[in-house]
């Protein structure tokens, strides 16, 4: 099989009770992107932005990982380095799974970040706007997520995993947001085969050479089962 290259997406964690972005009833649908998912929303209001995330971080401690995260685990374990899996979703769900190696390019719940001297700590359960960064003292601590407008992280490796995949598959992503949903066009442009699994088919369907539709608790054991055996 090569290398592999994995994108997930909120519908990874659907079945695990966790809310996706944009469908019928997604977060989207209930909050204002632009005051709780951007650092202008932030800078207006603090404490509402921090009260979504402190939502979002008890609503991921809740939840459990799903047969989807721990096939990917199996995978893992199964191939190795063969495996770069790279996540848009901030619920740590992959890692309770058993996954060890997973690149957070929007960032994760778990990790509070001081905006001022850009330390990292594990976030605590619920963070507030008066919160002192522990190594700088200043009150400048926000989520460690990624909001529009900010460059996601550790792009150079991932476009270099890219470069080098035999196969790229995009799992529970609607494809709308970039850069994440110009990955498959990357892969294509790079000679990988291309995959998407998914409830329905996303914006970039025209760009995947195989389309397995259905939900990610039945359709990822499945697929690991035909890379593993
Ligand atoms: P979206 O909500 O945009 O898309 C979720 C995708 O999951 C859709 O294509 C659904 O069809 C699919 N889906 C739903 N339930 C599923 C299931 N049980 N099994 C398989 N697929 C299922 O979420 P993302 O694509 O992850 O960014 O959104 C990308 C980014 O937009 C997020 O990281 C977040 C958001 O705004 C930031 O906040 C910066």
């Amino acid at each position: 099989m090569g290398k592999i290259v994995i994108l997930t997406g909120a519908g990874i964690s659907a079945e695990s009770g966790l809310g996706t972005f944009r469908d019928v009833d997604g977060l989207w649908t209930k909050y204002d992107l632009a005051e709780v998912a951007t650092p202008e929303g932030f800078a207006r209001n603090p404490r509402l932005v921090q009260d979504f995330y402190n939502a979002r971080r008890r609503n991921a401690a809740e939840a459990e990982p799903n047969a989807a995260h721990a096939a990917l685990a199996r995978l893992e374990s199964a191939i190795g380095d063969d495996l770069f899996l790279v996540t848009q979703n901030i619920d740590g769900l992959h890692e309770r799974a058993g996954s060890r190696r997973v690149i957070h390019m929007h960032g994760a719940l778990d990790t509070a970040l001081c905006a001022a001297c850009g330390h990292r700590w594990p976030a605590p359960a619920e963070m507030r706007p008066e919160d002192t960064c522990p190594d700088c003292s200043r009150p400048a601590t926000r989520p460690d997520v990624v909001w529009f407008g900010e460059m996601p992280y550790r792009m150079d490796e991932i476009y270099d995993a890219i470069a080098a995949a035999d196969l790229f598959v995009a799992i529970g992503t609607s494809g709308e947001v970039y850069p994440a949903a110009g990955f498959v066009g990357e892969a294509r442009s790079q000679g990988a085969e291309t995959l998407e699994i998914n409830l329905e088919p996303g914006a970039a369907r025209g760009l995947f050479d195989r389309v397995i539709a259905g939900p990610a608790t039945r359709a990822v054991p499945d697929w690991v089962a035909e890379v593993i055996g």
